[in-house]
């Protein structure tokens, strides 16, 4: 088995819209941006990854448009394997994002060619899955999909169900760790049938432990974050930072946090990095854009 992460996932142009504050239901806002920048949460993943030194191979698909090239952007600089990467008549994938002065953000996605990241076509790729030391998986491709990447998987499966789809249930359960953060968490706790009352990250992490995950990461945005396995509960604190922009930056931790992992690190040393690289991230506008590689300074907690 490979050192190899192999990303199962997204790629989308994210079309940036920055406002003062959000809309209010009906309310029209006038805004600036609508630039393109590339998006996606299994590609920025994979930046990610790439970017801190990790050997990342991607599973996915871009339209025959002009987004494509703009989505691409940053897989290709940062080195990542695009062979499992195929080109189709559908559209590109399309965020749409609107970002307020806060940092913080709201995003429509329409799947377009990410759609056809179905049963077969990850099926056409088993063998790439078979050597992967971790795949990694969103909710941004198709159920069927996401089941067979981990029917294929030997190695590890790391899964951020973002957004939270329905998926096949015993799949789900092999991630280790899952990552998400406190709303996915409630979600995906419904979705396996757990009624919970508390919102407290410790109680949900523990119900999903309960529920029959090997280990939770739970990202708790400018709160830090958390890892729970059967040795316990472990708060992980993240450097204290002025954010821009928080697009992408629970796919920064995503991505850093398997570049550690594949190395050996154990989940709470690879958890503290990836604070740090989600730090940085919400630092400067747009997702991959604004992501560091092993050179830049991270900020420190
Ligand atoms: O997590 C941020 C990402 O979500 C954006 O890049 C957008 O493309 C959506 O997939």
């Amino acid at each position: 088995m490979s050192n190899r992460i192999v990303v199962v996932g997204s790629i989308n142009a994210d079309l940036n819209l920055h406002v003062e504050r959000h809309p209010a239901p009906g309310e029209t806002l006038l805004g600036s941006g609508g630039n393109i920048t590339a998006g996606g949460k299994g590609a920025n993943q994979a930046v990610a990854a790439a970017l801190q030194g990790a050997e990342v191979a991607f599973i996915g698909a871009v339209g025959n448009d002009p987004y494509a090239e703009p989505a691409l952007e940053f897989l290709r600089s940062s080195g990542v394997d695009l062979s499992a990467v195929s080109e189709s008549e559908e559209t590109t994938g399309l965020a749409v994002i609107t970002i307020s002065q806060d940092g913080e953000n709201n995003i429509v996605v329409i799947p377009g060619a990410n759609a056809l990241v179905d049963c077969d076509y990850v099926s056409s790729h088993s063998d790439l899955l078979a050597d992967a030391g971790i795949v990694l998986l969103q909710g941004e491709i198709p159920a069927d999909g996401f089941k067979q990447a981990v029917h294929h998987t030997m190695g590890r499966v790391v899964v951020n169900l973002a957004p939270v789809i329905d998926v096949d249930r015993s799949s789900l359960l092999e991630a280790d760790p899952i990552i998400a953060n406190e709303h996915e968490a409630g979600l995906i706790l419904k979705q396996l049938g757990v009624g919970i009352e508390s919102t407290d990250p410790h109680d949900l992490a523990q119900a999903l432990l309960e529920a029959g995950f090997a280990s939770v990461v739970m990202t708790l945005g400018a709160a830090g974050a958390l890892v729970a396995d059967s040795s316990g509960i472990t708060d992980i604190t993240t450097p204290t930072v002025q954010a821009v922009d928080t697009t992408g930056a629970g796919d920064a931790f995503a991505g850093a946090f398997c570049a550690r992992l594949v190395k050996g690190d154990s989940l709470i040393n690879a958890a503290q990095h990836a604070a740090r690289v989600g730090a940085f991230s919400v630092q400067s506008a747009g997702a991959q854009a604004s992501y560091p590689d092993a050179q830049d300074t991270l900020p420190a907690v």
